[in-house]
């Protein structure tokens, strides 16, 4: 994947328990930024002008008040035993919050998390390096996406309406970096097994969704039956039974119940 040249420069350069934080005002995307950068650095931005999506055709409101962040973490080793990492980035960010007192949030697969059928936040990991990878997260805090896209209005959800103690973009950078550190020593255990069992535990039954491939204009409906080792779909349809699907291969998964 190539790296974009950004052209910003930090406002501040701090380090958090063994991460290097480099802040910006205004950037295009953190995850382009942070692109190119050693494992262990983390870029946020009060303002991203041109956050990305999970879909290409995704634009990603990045107001101010939100948290914009990219971490990147190192990957050593086969390609494969990273290939659960977008999916245990939200679990870890998810857990992060519950024990901040949030617990009636849930992932939707592969890394929304949600607040009923509200969206919280949404993760972009990306591989722009052999060695590393880069975790982007979009986090709403005190932000109103809303006021910048109108269709967003009553699917969206903001921490500082759920918290139970006050938090800030500050406080919860905190929480996320020390959440995905948490996690990569995990996966570096061989921990995803834990993860996905975990997961399949917390999605109960199958539930009835609509999906709609990459780069495919139509959608088609089948029963989530959870993640497997690699942290890919498994779904089931009338036509083709049970088969699998990476992050990468699906656009949109919408529940139906
Ligand atoms: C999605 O749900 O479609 C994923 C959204 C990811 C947005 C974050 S904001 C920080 C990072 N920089 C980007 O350009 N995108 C991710």
């Amino acid at each position: 994947m190539e790296t974009a040249p950004e052209v910003a420069t930090p406002f501040v350069t701090s380090r958090f328990e063994g991460w290097r934080l480099h802040e910006f005002e205004e950037i295009g995307s953190t995850n382009t930024r942070a692109g190119s950068l050693p494992a262990w650095s983390a870029i946020r931005a009060d303002i991203q002008t041109g956050g990305r999506g999970r879909t290409v055709d995704r634009k990603w409101v990045s107001d101010r008040g939100g948290l914009w962040l990219s971490a990147v973490l190192p990957c050593p080793g086969a390609r494969a035993k990273w290939e659960i990492l977008p999916v245990a980035a939200g679990w870890a960010i998810i857990g992060a919050l519950r024990e901040a007192g949030m617990p009636d949030l849930r992932l939707r697969w592969p890394n929304d998390i949600m607040l009923g059928h509200r969206k919280l936040a949404g993760l972009l990991v990306e591989r722009y390096r052999n060695d590393t990878a880069v975790v982007g997260v979009g986090l709403n805090v005190s932000n109103h996406p809303e006021f910048e896209d109108p269709a967003l209005e009553g699917k969206t959800a903001c921490l500082v309406d759920l918290m139970p103690e006050p938090c800030t973009v500050e406080s919860t950078t905190r929480l996320v970096l020390r959440a995905l550190r948490r996690m990569h020593g995990l996966l570096l255990d061989d921990g995803f097994r834990s993860i996905s069992d975990d997961l399949n535990h917390a999605w109960g039954q199958p539930r009835r969704v609509e999906v709609t491939l990459t780069g495919r204009a139509h959608h088609f409906e089948g029963l989530f039956q959870g993640i497997d080792q690699q942290g890919r779909l498994r779904l089931a349809t009338p036509r083709e039974g049970s088969r699998t699907y990476d992050a990468s291969q699906v656009a949109l998964l919408r529940e139906l119940e």
